[in-house]
């Protein structure tokens, strides 16, 4: 279907019947048959503040995952719809931390006389209700391109962080940008009682990691570093914070896709990079610098498989529907999460 004329062909003409009245995002790690009709691409941060500056659009359509079209809908007015193409676009992060989980583990940090000295920061790909415990409970959200910032407010509020859902941005943003040690941190694992932990560990953390990671950049060894070291000399390492430590301390460049693909802009012609994110991004990347020797940190990780939902025949239908007046694909946050999530979203977007 990718380079199906007929489609293109449809989805142009929905996209052009619609107007203004559609806006179109599409994150990095889209398909190419969906990014070309994205009206801005960008990194979390970089989409969520573009889905916030678009209030005359009466539907945004996301190309991306579930809990980023919830966040277009908490910052977009009630009036505007946002739209995910298919309703699978999940993400197995977001999906490692459950709103109940969470309740328990606090109750498990006021249990150990700490949870009034913690603060918690969600990354931005966890669900809304998520989102909104941490801004009930004095958090803030934050995205791969600002992480460092979000730490540094919550340690000038409190003593600890409960960083969630992604252990490896949390423990790679404390270490290696704040000058935090390993024994800093500890890992809450959801399927254990207590977490895992003991109250003497709690007490002398401050890092509070949630046991979640992404499927795709947990692949990612510190192995094929190396490799990759051993047979293209000279090689630029470029990772994505949501790599494991052992990769990202091996790496010479660790940032969001955005970061990524701006190295790669800056970087002179004939140079060599080893690019370890999803493989939608880095072969876009082999593409737009045909002048730059481009490779995938590792053959055997593939691609984000709920990213890769949003194919070229789901976005024609979210198209064509919107033009023929019916709405498919909504996504809604309730009233109090919205509120709540927003308040959280708001303390990221105030960072300096
Ligand atoms: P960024 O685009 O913010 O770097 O996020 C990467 C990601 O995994 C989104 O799912
Ligand atoms: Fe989630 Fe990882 Fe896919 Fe991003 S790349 S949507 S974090 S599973």
């Amino acid at each position: 279907s990718a380079s199906d004329p007929a489609l293109v062909e449809r989805a142009r003409r929905a996209k052009a019947a619609l107007g203004d009245r559609v806006f179109v995002l599409g994150h990095h790690y889209q398909r190419d048959e969906v990014i070309q009709f994205a009206d801005v691409t960008g990194d979390s941060f970089k989409l969520a503040k573009e889905a916030a500056a678009r209030p005359d659009a009466e539907y945004i359509v996301f190309c991306g995952v579930h809990f980023m079209a919830e966040s277009a809908d908490i910052l977009t007015s009630s009036s505007q719809k946002v739209v995910l193409p298919d309703l699978a676009a999940g993400c197995s992060m977001a999906d490692m931390a459950t709103f109940d989980q969470v309740e328990e583990c606090w109750e498990a940090l006021e249990d150990a006389g700490i949870a009034g000295v913690t603060v918690p920061v969600t990354y931005m790909n966890s669900s809304a209700d998520i989102k909104a415990f941490c801004g009930r409970n004095g958090g803030a959200v934050c995205t791969s391109s600002n992480a460092r910032r979000a730490l540094e407010w919550a340690f000038s509020r409190g003593e600890k962080v409960l960083f969630l859902p992604d252990q490896h941005l949390g423990r790679n943003t404390a270490v290696l940008e704040m000058g935090l040690s390993l024994d800093d941190c500890v890992v809450y694992n959801p399927h254990r009682p207590n977490g895992g932990l003991t109250t003497e560990q709690l007490e002398n953390a401050k890092m509070i990691l949630w046991k979640g990671h992404c499927s795709v950049h947990g692949r990612f060894s510190p192995e094929c570093v190396d490799d990759v070291r051993a047979r293209i000399p000279g090689v630029n390492v470029l990772v994505h914070p949501e790599c494991r430590h052992e990769v990202v301390t091996k790496a010479d460049h660790v940032g969001s896709t955005e970061y990524i693909i701006k190295k790669l802009e800056e970087a002179p012609a004939g140079s060599s990079w080893a690019v370890g994110t999803e493989l939608n991004l880095v072969k876009r990347l082999g593409a737009m610098f045909p002048d730059k020797n481009v490779t995938f940190l590792d053959r055997t990780v593939c691609y984000c498989s709920t990213m890769n939902r949003i194919d070229l025949p789901h976005l024609v239908w979210a198209l064509e529907s919107l033009a023929s007046g019916q709405v498919v694909n909504q996504i809604t946050v309730d009233d109090d999460t919205a509120h709540w999530a927003g308040v959280a979203l708001d303390r990221m977007l105030a960072l300096p």
